[in-house]
Formats: structure tokens, C-alpha cells, sequence
């Protein structure tokens, strides 16, 4: 059995599982070693199913005993699970089982963090705690009784009787088994309260281990503005009694969603101003809505099977940007968004990795909790808002929610309730779901007579599996400037359903400059003969903030781009633009800051390789390197005044207006920092009284090779808090120079704080790594060596955190022969271990090709 090649998971063998659940009751007797699971689950025939073989899902189990209708019964147990003779008629299957949570180190199913007991069940953990049928079609109230030592008892629902060893919970609501949740420890809570809009008074608590109690307070607020804000956008009201929060330090993913307990990697939810920057607390804020926006998307409306996961996370994901965009500022939101779109989806969907939003295949299914599904998973919600109206969302999301609360639903239904609600044929807007890839859109225009054209062709590359890709519905937003710089026409969503169409704008007095695909209105590569100039007139006259915004990244894209492929020197009229834009104080600072960013490393590799230039990564950290310094040089003057003007002087608060100001500040430390040597980031570093203001100031000192200092005192100022000594690990890293980045993640892989065991911690050290992408990149491979040794070490210990982290060499095609050599022969030196996991084997070979 163990050594059976994996096996791919097709979405069209779909089929119903022969029996449902009318009710399943868990008991756990605790034991770091040896948990008893005590199941009484109740089944009866599925009407609706064919196949009635009893099939339930285990693994690492050991079964003590089993039987139906109190008949003790012999099961035919193996790797994967067990199947059995049962009645036909309804009957109660009842199992006891031994599990070992101390000796998980995967982090999925039961396991030990910290001394205290949690559990990950998304995907298919439950099967790790007892057998069952672990699909998400399957739904059920579950009654679970915890039998412990530990102060606190938590599992999903309401609490039911609670005394001297134990705690009982009930789950009104039914669900699949990878919504359920346990935790057990000495914890403490933080409370809070929040009363539904119908009246119903709701019980609130972030539990945390004693020592954290004083990084709650943010999550408490980011809780109670999500529940409020479903309320008034989606008119979704909360429906247990109580919602608990717990902070985890080992864990996988971000956070979970689990029924009425949501379990959190500690790093997204603990929070205060001297130990988490102002990006900490955006991100937290929006895990936060995000998880408990799941409660609707995602829990009462659950998905079929693993390749509906979308239906979830991109509506769930959409609903979040919505409430950071109600919170914050929509424009810059708008902007971060899509730049990490870009970064990772985009490089995903350009690769070997590349798959649907929906796959139709799979070996293993956490592989697929990707950039694809989730965030282009969320552009498609978008593009379906934008093409059938801000009210036509809202009905078609009243009957999504009406027609199918409790159901486990597919992207045919999701679809089905917007050609119902709209009158709307959905039919070529499936393809974004089926069809992988990013289109390109070729975009030409003319003038004539007074009448403008835009003529616009799509084409997208092929991908793995997918060599042919019919036309897309794109909705296209555009607007049109006049050469004075005046609007002349207002944002107009084209609809292009064609691989070629034109659409024309009559009476105009003269030959407008056109904004195309504002608000980036699709995810779709724009391909644009345009100059300079134009580019420089959007900059400065675009109403649409993205697409200002997006002028200005081409403007220094393509001046980097000239300077690495004709040795051109840095452009004058970026230089002079974005100055322009700095100075512009009815910008927003947040705004501004964003204008500051450069392409990253990635960002133009992937641009030279597109262009059919093999990137050197060496070079073209040079040339951002020749920019930066161009940059100080041409705002030596300005950057001082930035950088006093937008110090903040009232107490710290982690809003956007702060926010936005420090980062402006801090963009303009960096500038002040290649021309002093440091003297700048050093004060700030010793005022400093946020982490914030002391983070920046590190980096900058890092940066300027002046961090020594500061390396050992932060150390030693932090050395009692992981989630600090987290960006201690990675700021050394990823801010090394080139030839020393992987000497220096490798000296930092024997520090006495490093540790396998704890995801953040891995990823704070080698994923950091490969986010120093010349480092990781350097001629010598040692940087492809090291990440490759501990990924092979991690492997055995958490398959899930090791086959996500392949993924840094997922672009390894674009470069030349001798690195495409040095990482092909890694890979296939991961790919030679014996007994390699499933997650990691799935993921080489998939990059490998
Ligand atoms: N559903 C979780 C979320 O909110 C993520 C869980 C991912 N788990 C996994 N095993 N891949 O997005
Ligand atoms: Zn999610």
C-alpha cells in the first residue's frame, strides 16, 4: 500500500457517497500520546447515491474496536481507511480509535502545539482523527465531548454541559467533517460581545496562551467590524452563541475557519504596536473578516467536492478586499491587490504550476490552496460584478444565500443564480473557471473624422494539459483623457466576447489618450504600443487611481527594461514624474508610497523572459540597484521633507491614515539612507517605539550593511517573542547581499531559535531565501543547494509546508542553461528521496515537467 503511486482525483468521476449522517457524537479522551476517539455516527441510505460500498476514510489509526448496531464488527482496515458489510436500512456505526497528537508533526488532523491540543482538519485531516467519510458533501450535527486536564475545552457550536474534566459542545449546524475544530490548553481569553441586528446577543473570545493576553485587543475589533459589516453589505447575520478565536503558534496556513472556532497561525491574529508593523495589522484585519466571513461562504453554503474549493475562497477572498476597501482606502487596496496578483498568481499561472481556477485534477488536494484559486478565484467574482451591475450582485448573492444554505454547491450552481437573477448567459464566463492561463490583450487604436477606435485581440499562452483557449468574456473598463488633460469620457465597461474586437467613440474633437482596463477590470496581461510621454500625461491627469498608478509602474518597468537590455541609463522623465507625484500633497501618503515601489526582481524576469531575453538576476538587481541610487541622488532634497513632514506625532494607532504616512515616511528613509550611510535609520531605530518605526529602520541599516548593531540589539530586545525573532530571521535573509544570502540562511538554520517544527519559523529562514531573489539566484546555486537540502529535511516532518515551499523554483524555465542545470539537478535530487511525500512529489515532478 505505501509505496502504490499516487493517485490522480478526477472531477468528472464525481459521485454522491452512498450514505448520509444523521447525526455523529465524538468522545476524546486527551492523551499526548494516546487520545481515544470515541465515534457514534449515525447513517442511513443516500436515496440519491448508487454505489452503497461503506467506505470511511483513516489514516495513521489505530482502530481498538468497532461495530454496528452495538454488533462488534471486523473491518477491512487499511493505509487509507476501512470499509465493512452494513445494513440496508438506516443503522449507528460506532468505532474507538488511538491516535498519537504528540507525534504530528504534519500539523494536520489532532496535534500538540505548545503544550496545548488543536486540530486542521481542511482538506482531509478529520481522517487523521477517526474514520469517516472525509468529503465536504457530507454534512452533519456533531455532538463532541472533550475529556481533559487542560483549563479550557473548546470544539464547534454551543457549549453544552461543562464541569471538572471535561466539556461537551454541540453543533446545530450540520457540516462537513473538515469544519470541526478542537483545542485544549491553559489558555486565556480575551472576551468580547457582539448583538445581532435581530437582537441575538453573541458571545466573543480570542484565546491565546498566557504571556499574549496583551495582543488580543486588535483581533477583538477586527472581529466585531466583520460581523457588523456582513450585516450591512451581505445582510448575514452570525447564528451560533458564541465564536471563539484561538492563536496557534504551529500551523500550516494562515488561519481556519472551523464552525463557530476559528483556529489561527498566531502570526494572523496576535497583535500590538511594539511587536507588529502597520502591514501586521492590515493583514490581520483582513484574516479575521476573512475567516469569519467563511461562516456564510464557505460554512452554511459548503462546496461538493475539492475542485468547487473556489466557490469558497475566491467569493470568501472577494468579500474580504471588500471590507479592507470599506475599512482603508479602496484605491490602495485596489493597487496592493493586484501587485501581489501579479506576484503570485500570475508567475503561477505563466509556469509549469499553471491550472484552472477550478481544477479538474489533482493528487494531492493541498497543493491546490494556491494564488489561482484564491485570487484569481477572487478577480472572477469581480469581473461577474462588474459585468452584471453592483445590484444584479445583489440579487444573484440573495438567491445564492436563499437557494442554497446548507447545501455543498458547485460553480454551475454559483453561475446558475446569476443567469437567474440577471437574465445573464453565463456560458463563455465559464471558461475563466475551466481554463487556465493569463490572456494577453493586444490593444491598437485610430482616429479619425472625430470618431476613436480601440481595436483589442486576446490570445492566451498555452498551459499544462491545455494547448487550445477559446475567446474569454473580458470586461474591459475604459475611459478617455483629452489632450488637455480633462475627462471626455467617463469609465465605460466594454464587453469583448471575440478574439478580435474594435468599439468606437464618435464626436470627439480631437485624438483622445485612452485609460484602458481601469481598476484593472480583468486579470489579463495589457500589451500597448505606447511612449513615454503618454505615459507620463496618465500619470499625471488619469482619474481612475489604479490605472495612474499603473502608469507610472510602466514608466519605470520599461525604463529598468532599456537599462538592462541597451545598457540605457536611468530615465529622466520617471525620474521627474514620480518627484512630481511625491510632492503632490492632495495624493494620499499610502498612494504615494505605492508610486514609490519599484518592480520587483521577479517582476522584470518575467518581463525580459516574455520579451524573449534570458534575465540575468544578477544585472537586473544591479539596474534596480542603479535606479535606487539615481533616485536618492535626484530626491536629495525632497526625501528629508517627506521624511519630516510625515512623522507622526499622535499615539500610535494601526488606521490608514497612519499607516499610510509612516509608509511614505519610511519610502523616504530609504532614499535618505543610500546617501548617509545610515545615520538617519540609526536614529530612528534607537527612538523608535513601534515595530513599525523600528522594523523600517532595520531594514534600511540591513540594507546599508550597517546592521550589525542593530542585529544583536534587536535580538536581544526580542529574544522572549517568537512572532519578532520571526522577522528577525527574515529580515537578515532576505536583506543579505547577493553572494551571502544563502551562506546566511544557512548559518541562521544552526542558530538555537531555529526550528524545523514551526512553520513560521522555516518560512521566516528559507522561504525568506527565495524572496532574496538574486541571492537565491546567485551563479554559484548555493542558494537552489540550501533550500533544496532543508526542504528534503523538512519533508519527512510537514509534507504540506515543504511541497508549498517548492514552489520558489517553480520559474526555473526562464534562465539560463547553467541555472536551469544546477536547479533541474535539485529537483531531481528531491525527487530521488526515498519515501518522498505525496504533497512533495506531486509538486517536483509538476515543476520538473
Ligand atoms: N480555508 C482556510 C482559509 O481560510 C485555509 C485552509 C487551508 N488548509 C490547507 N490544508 N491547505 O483560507
Ligand atoms: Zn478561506
Amino acid at each position: 500500500m505505501k509505496d502504490a503511486s499516487p493517485q490522480t482525483i478526477y472531477l468528472k468521476d464525481y459521485t454522491p457517497f452512498g450514505f448520509r449522517i444523521d447525526e455523529v457524537a465524538l468522545t476524546f479522551r486527551l492523551d499526548p500520546s494516546a487520545t481515544r476517539v470515541i465515534s457514534r455516527i449515525a447513517f442511513r441510505p443516500n436515496p440519491e447515491a448508487q454505489d452503497r460500498r461503506f467506505f470511511l476514510h483513516g489514516e495513521k489509526l489505530k482502530l481498538i474496536s468497532a461495530s454496528i448496531d452495538g454488533q462488534p464488527v471486523a473491518p477491512d482496515v487499511t493505509d487509507e481507511g476501512l470499509t465493512c458489510e452494513v445494513p440496508d436500512t438506516p443503522f449507528v456505526w460506532e468505532a474507538e480509535v488511538e491516535i498519537d497528537p504528540q507525534a504530528n508533526t504534519a500539523l494536520e488532523g489532532l496535534y500538540m502545539s505548545n503544550g496545548m491540543y488543536c486540530t486542521q482538519c481542511e482538506a482531509e485531516g478529520f481522517r487523521k482523527i477517526t474514520y469517516y467519510p472525509d468529503r465536504p458533501d457530507v454534512l452533519a450535527p456533531f455532538d463532541v465531548r472533550i475529556e481533559g486536564e487542560e483549563k479550557v475545552l473548546l470544539s464547534n457550536g454551543n457549549p453544552g454541559a461543562q464541569g471538572d474534566g471535561f466539556a461537551e459542545w454541540h453543533d446545530p449546524w450540520p457540516k462537513p467533517a473538515y469544519l470541526f475544530a478542537l483545542v485544549a490548553g491553559d489558555l486565556v481569553n480575551h472576551p468580547g460581545h457582539f448583538t445581532t441586528r435581530s437582537g441575538k446577543p453573541v458571545e466573543l473570545n480570542v484565546w491565546v496562551r498566557p504571556g499574549d493576553e496583551n495582543k488580543c485587543a486588535f483581533a477583538m475589533e477586527s472581529l466585531i467590524k466583520s460581523m457588523k459589516w456582513d450585516e450591512e453589505v451581505y445582510g448575514r447575520e452570525y447564528d451560533l452563541d458564541i465564536f471563539n478565536i484561538v492563536a496557534v503558534d504551529d500551523f500550516n496556513m494562515g488561519a481556519m475557519e472551523n464552525k463557530g472556532l476559528n483556529i489561527f497561525n498566531s502570526a494572523a491574529v496576535l497583535a500590538n504596536p511594539a511587536t507588529s508593523t502597520d502591514m501586521n495589522f492590515e493583514r490581520i484585519e483582513a484574516i479575521i473578516a476573512h475567516e469569519y466571513f467563511h461562516n456564510w461562504t464557505g460554512n452554511r453554503i459548503t462546496c461538493r467536492d475539492w475542485f468547487q474549493l473556489c466557490l469558497k475562497e475566491g467569493l470568501t477572498v472577494f468579500r474580504d478586499s471588500e471590507f479592507t476597501a470599506d475599512m482603508r482606502s479602496a484605491a490602495v487596496k485596489r493597487i496592493s491587490d493586484v501587485i501581489a496578483l501579479r506576484a503570485r498568481q500570475f508567475r503561477e499561472d505563466n509556469g509549469p504550476l499553471a491550472h484552472p481556477v477550478r481544477p479538474e485534477s489533482f493528487v494531492e488536494i493541498n497543493n491546490f490552496y494556491t494564488a489561482t484559486v484564491y485570487e484569481k478565484g477572487a478577480e472572477l467574482i469581480g469581473m461577474l460584478k462588474t459585468l452584471v451591475g453592483d445590484e444584479g450582485y445583489a440579487k444573484a448573492l440573495d438567491l445564492y444565500f436563499e437557494r442554497h444554505d446548507g447545501d455543498a454547491a458547485t460553480i454551475e450552481d454559483w453561475l446558475a443564480v446569476f443567469e437567474e437573477a440577471t437574465g445573464r448567459d453565463l456560458t463563455q464566463f465559464m471558461r475563466w473557471y475551466t481554463d487556465a492561463g493569463t490572456p494577453r490583450l493586444k490593444v491598437t487604436d485610430d482616429y479619425a473624422d472625430g470618431t476613436y477606435t480601440l481595436h483589442f485581440e486576446q490570445s492566451t499562452p498555452p498551459t499544462p494539459g491545455q494547448t487550445d483557449k477559446p475567446p474569454r468574456v473580458i470586461p474591459i473598463a475604459v475611459g478617455l483623457l483629452g489632450p488637455n488633460g480633462d475627462e471626455v469620457l467617463e469609465t465605460q465597461v466594454l464587453e469583448m466576447t471575440e478574439t478580435k474586437q474594435s468599439f468606437s467613440f464618435e464626436g470627439l474633437g480631437a485624438k483622445p489618450v485612452p485609460s484602458v482596463l481601469r481598476g484593472f477590470s480583468a486579470p489579463v496581461i495589457v500589451e500597448r504600443e505606447t511612449d513615454n510621454a503618454e505615459r507620463a500625461f496618465l500619470l499625471a491627469h488619469d482619474t481612475d487611481p489604479f490605472n495612474k498608478w499603473e502608469a507610472g509602474r510602466d514608466l519605470a518597468r520599461d525604463g529598468l527594461l532599456a537599462m538592462l537590455r541597451d545598457g540605457a541609463q536611468p530615465d529622466d522623465l520617471y525620474l521627474d514624474a514620480v518627484q512630481a507625484m511625491l510632492r503632490d500633497d492632495s495624493l494620499d501618503p499610502a498612494f504615494r508610497w505605492l508610486a514609490l515601489g519599484l518592480p520587483s526582481q521577479d517582476d522584470l524576469a518575467q518581463a525580459l523572459y516574455d520579451g524573449g531575453t534570458t534575465p540575468d538576476p544578477q544585472a537586473i538587481w544591479e539596474a534596480l540597484e542603479t535606479l535606487k541610487h539615481a533616485r536618492a541622488e535626484a530626491m536629495q532634497d525632497l526625501a528629508p521633507k517627506l521624511y519630516a513632514q510625515y512623522q507622526v506625532t499622535e499615539p500610535y494607532q494601526p488606521n490608514a491614515e497612519q499607516s499610510g504616512a509612516r509608509a511614505l515616511a519610511n519610502g523616504a528613509l530609504g532614499l535618505i539612507t543610500r546617501l548617509d550611510g545610515g545615520a538617519q535609520a540609526q536614529a530612528q531605530y534607537d527612538a523608535a517605539d513601534n515595530m513599525t518605526q523600528q522594523l523600517a529602520a532595520f531594514s534600511c541599516l540591513l540594507q546599508a550593511g550597517k546592521g550589525d548593531a542593530a542585529t544583536q540589539a534587536f535580538y536581544d530586545q526580542w529574544r522572549h517573542d517568537r512572532l519578532v525573532i520571526d522577522k528577525w530571521f527574515s529580515l537578515q535573509v532576505v536583506n543579505a547581499a547577493p553572494e551571502d544570502a544563502a551562506d546566511v540562511a544557512e548559518r541562521l538554520t544552526g542558530h538555537p531559535d531555529f526550528s524545523m517544527k514551526n512553520p513560521n519559523r522555516f518560512r521566516a529562514t528559507l522561504g525568506a531565501l527565495a524572496m532574496n531573489a538574486v541571492g537565491f539566484h546567485h551563479a554559484s546555486g548555493k542558494g537552489y543547494r540550501v533550500l533544496a537540502d532543508w526542504l528534503i529535511k523538512l519533508d519527512p516532518l510537514n509534507p504540506q509546508t515543504t511541497a508549498r515551499m517548492c514552489s520558489a523554483f517553480e520559474t526555473w524555465r526562464r534562465y539560463d542553461a547553467d541555472r536551469q542545470a544546477k536547479i533541474a539537478a535539485e529537483l531531481d535530487r528531491i525527487l530521488a528521496v526515498e519515501g518522498l511525500s505525496r504533497d512533495t512529489t506531486e509538486m517536483v515532478s509538476r515543476i520538473r515537467g
